[in-house]
């Protein structure tokens, strides 16, 4: 037997192995790689949103903890519920991509740690609620508080943690038969996925990255406003947090990679996926420097165009892990095996209603900003 059928033959003997269910028989819409650019978009968009309401909770618990009120715990307050409805509405086009492109991986891993996953439903409303109740209560007792942030922290460091759990699984289906005959229930996660923690680590520490941009603006705007210093603790903080966070991710990228199988790695340093990584990392570089410029020379345009970039690396970043995602799954399934039916219609209206809603968030945004400045502005007046 020549060598390439020897291995065509032990990939059909590991899928037959494998209860794998069978891709859509209507197949894709569109041609994979528009649904790929597609869900890269909307995801970015997603990791955005949560990692500025995480990264914007620990700092806030951080002032509550520090007992500092240098005006951060004020805009947090106000506006992280707003970041949480954002993070949940902007999941959703990613969770329909996943679905269409992944649907049979994805279903399969979620059924296996089903308790699990259903759990995150209640934890979002918890997570949401509490952030309500810190912005409406009244009672300024400062434990009373921290509880209810803390609350709201757990829960979503919860939800992070189980999100990963199950799209690590969903991308070693070698591992389903396994871990369903232990538990059929679907009260497990994916223990002993070498990556987890890792892999955790690498989504969760952005949120200081993110966030912290976000209070190095905030900061500046501040004291222009006001034509003082007031904004400076705040963006003080923010880089401080900001520069934390990139050592922090720096060091989680490192021990993923060591955990990572080798050859996966070889592979994917072999393909596009070392060119966006490449890409990823200089334009994280380049919107660190942006910010950092933003902090010192208290210049607001700095600090936009840091966020932009960062919003840029964060999708070169969501190409990377979906190369990895196509490297571990190569031996039981690939997009060209799924057929293509086209309907441009769909997608028209699809893309139209992206577009649309977009806007409208984007207008709904400035609506509350210019309101919350103008409300800021008032109650600080002289
Ligand atoms: C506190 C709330 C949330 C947190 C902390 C969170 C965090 C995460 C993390 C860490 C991942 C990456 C997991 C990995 O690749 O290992 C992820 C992926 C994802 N999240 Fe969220 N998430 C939250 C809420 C949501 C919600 C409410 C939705 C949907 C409405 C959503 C939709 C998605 C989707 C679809 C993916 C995977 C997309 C893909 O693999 O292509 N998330 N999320």
């Amino acid at each position: 037997m020549n060598p390439s059928h020897l291995i065509a033959a032990l990939i059909a003997q590991t899928q037959a192995q494998v209860p794998l269910p069978s891709p859509d028989p209507l197949g894709y819409p569109v041609p994979a790689i528009l649904l790929q650019i597609l869900s890269y978009f909307t995801l970015g968009l997603h990791f955005i949103a949560v990692n500025f309401t995480l990264g914007g909770l620990i700092y806030l618990v951080w002032t509550k903890i520090r007992k500092v009120d240098n005006g951060a715990s004020e805009f947090l307050s106000s506006s992280l519920p707003l970041g949480f409805s954002y993070l949940v509405t902007l999941g959703i086009p990613p969770l329909l991509f996943v679905q269409v492109m992944y649907g049979q991986m994805f279903y399969s891993s979620s059924v296996i740690i089903g308790a699990f996953w259903i759990l995150v439903v209640p934890l979002l409303i918890l997570a949401y609620g509490m952030l309500y109740l810190n912005k409406l209560k009244k009672d300024t007792r400062p434990n009373t508080r921290l509880v209810i942030l803390g609350i709201s922290l757990l829960a979503m460091l919860t939800i992070g943690f189980i999100y990963v759990n199950n799209l690590t699984l969903s991308m070693t289906p070698g591992m389903w038969m396994e871990k369903y005959t232990a538990n059929p229930a679907g009260s497990q996660l994916n223990h002993g996925e070498p990556t987890l923690f890792a892999r955790y680590a690498l989504f969760m520490s952005p949120a200081l990255v993110v966030a912290g941009a976000a209070l190095v603006l905030v900061g500046i705007l501040r004291s222009k406003w006001r034509g003082d210093d007031a904004g400076v603790p705040i963006h003080e903080l923010g880089m401080k947090g900001h520069l934390i966070g990139r050592v922090a991710t720096l060091a989680a990228a490192g021990a993923l990679i060591s955990t990572l199988p080798k050859e996966f790695l070889d592979t994917l340093m072999a393909g596009p996926g070392k060119l966006f990584l490449i890409f990823g990392v200089g334009l994280a570089a380049l919107s660190t420097a942006m910010v950092v410029v933003a902090a010192q020379k208290k210049g607001t345009v700095f600090g936009i165009i840091g966020i932009v970039l960062m919003v840029l690396e964060v999708i070169m970043f969501i190409a990377v892990r979906d190369f990895l995602r196509q490297i571990y799954l190569a031996e039981f399934f690939k997009f060209e095996d799924v057929p293509v039916h086209e309907q441009w219609g769909m997608v028209g209206i699809f893309v139209a209603s992206m577009v649309a809603g977009l806007a409208l968030l984007i207008v709904l945004t400035v609506k509350v900003s210019k309101s919350a400045i103008a409300r800021y502005k008032e109650s600080h007046a002289a």
